[in-house]
């Protein structure tokens, strides 16, 4: 099976798409073990997508748990050239409010001891990482949402995502650091999957759906879970329809992107 372009992570909170049609669960064995779940193969308005709760189905998986080379393994080997990732973040920036969504273009990596590459064990490789958001993805999302005018959801296009390592949330003296360095939201996922992606040549763009201002906010509480689950589930039918319009619209004029060729000049070990 390759016929299936498009895949979409969904992150706390979206564990699955209502909206998909002739759903078949597909079991995707890796040379890095099994992915997070069943991929959730169906279509949108007969558009082919692929879907992966990222923490699992019923949340089982923290963060740093998570098979990022095999999930990303298992997009590819779908056939996937263009992942969406949804993601829950807290925002470090009073503009960027809960319930917000943010398309970060930046990363930042907090996390620890992670394995975020396909290469070693004989192979060397560097991809280009500097701009590690596909744009014309990030601009097709955008678009998507933009167009849906959803009520009280302010869209922040472009921003920095620090990824940190969890499972705790930030002290203040971090969150407060990240805000000096000027980032926009944090999260605990999207960096490996974007590294991954990358060296797997797919597009890769992350919808990240404020859920909580972080601790620095002198005016709101410390994040809690029950805070980040309540309003990711107000923001996961929104998500949705971001997703479908996207879906929809990737599928009529598909954006050319530099992660198609990330490897063209990154391989350096000699393959023949
Ligand atoms: N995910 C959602 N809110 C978060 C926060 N404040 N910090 C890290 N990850 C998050």
């Amino acid at each position: 099976m390759t016929d299936v372009r498009i895949g979409i992570i969904g992150g706390s909170g979206l564990y699955k798409m209502d909206a998909l049609k002739d759903v078949r669960e597909v079991e995707v064995d890796t040379p890095f073990g099994k992915p997070s779940d069943a991929l959730i193969v169906g279509t949108l308005e007969g558009t082919p997508v692929a879907f992966l709760a990222r923490h699992g189905r019923n949340h089982t998986l923290l963060p740093s748990e998570l098979p990022f080379r095999a999930n990303i393994y298992a997009m590819k080997s779908l056939g996937v050239e263009y992942l969406v990732s949804a993601s829950a973040v807290g925002s470090l920036q009073a503009e960027a409010k809960p319930l917000d969504m943010v398309l970060p273009d930046q990363f930042i990596d907090r996390t620890r001891g992670r394995v975020s590459t396909f290469f070693g064990e004989g192979i060397v490789a560097h991809i280009a990482f500097g701009d590690p958001v596909c744009k014309n993805l990030a601009a097709v999302l955008g678009e998507a949402i933009a167009s849906l005018d959803l009520p009280d959801v302010a869209l922040h296009r472009g921003g920095t995502y620090v990824c940190m390592e969890g499972p705790a949330f930030s002290t203040r003296a971090e969150s407060n650091l990240y805000r000096s360095w000027g980032a926009t939201v944090i999260g605990m996922t999207n960096l490996p999957e974007a590294k991954l992606a990358r060296e797997a040549e797919i597009a890769y763009a992350t919808l990240a759906l404020v859920t909580d201002y972080d601790c620095w906010h002198p005016d709101h509480d410390s994040v809690t879970v029950d805070m980040v689950i309540s309003n990711l589930t107000k923001n996961a039918v929104n998500a949705q329809r971001v997703i479908q319009e996207t879906v929809r619209r990737l599928a009529q004029n598909p954006p050319p992107s530099e992660a198609h060729h990330a490897l063209k000049y990154a391989i350096l070990t000699p393959l023949d």
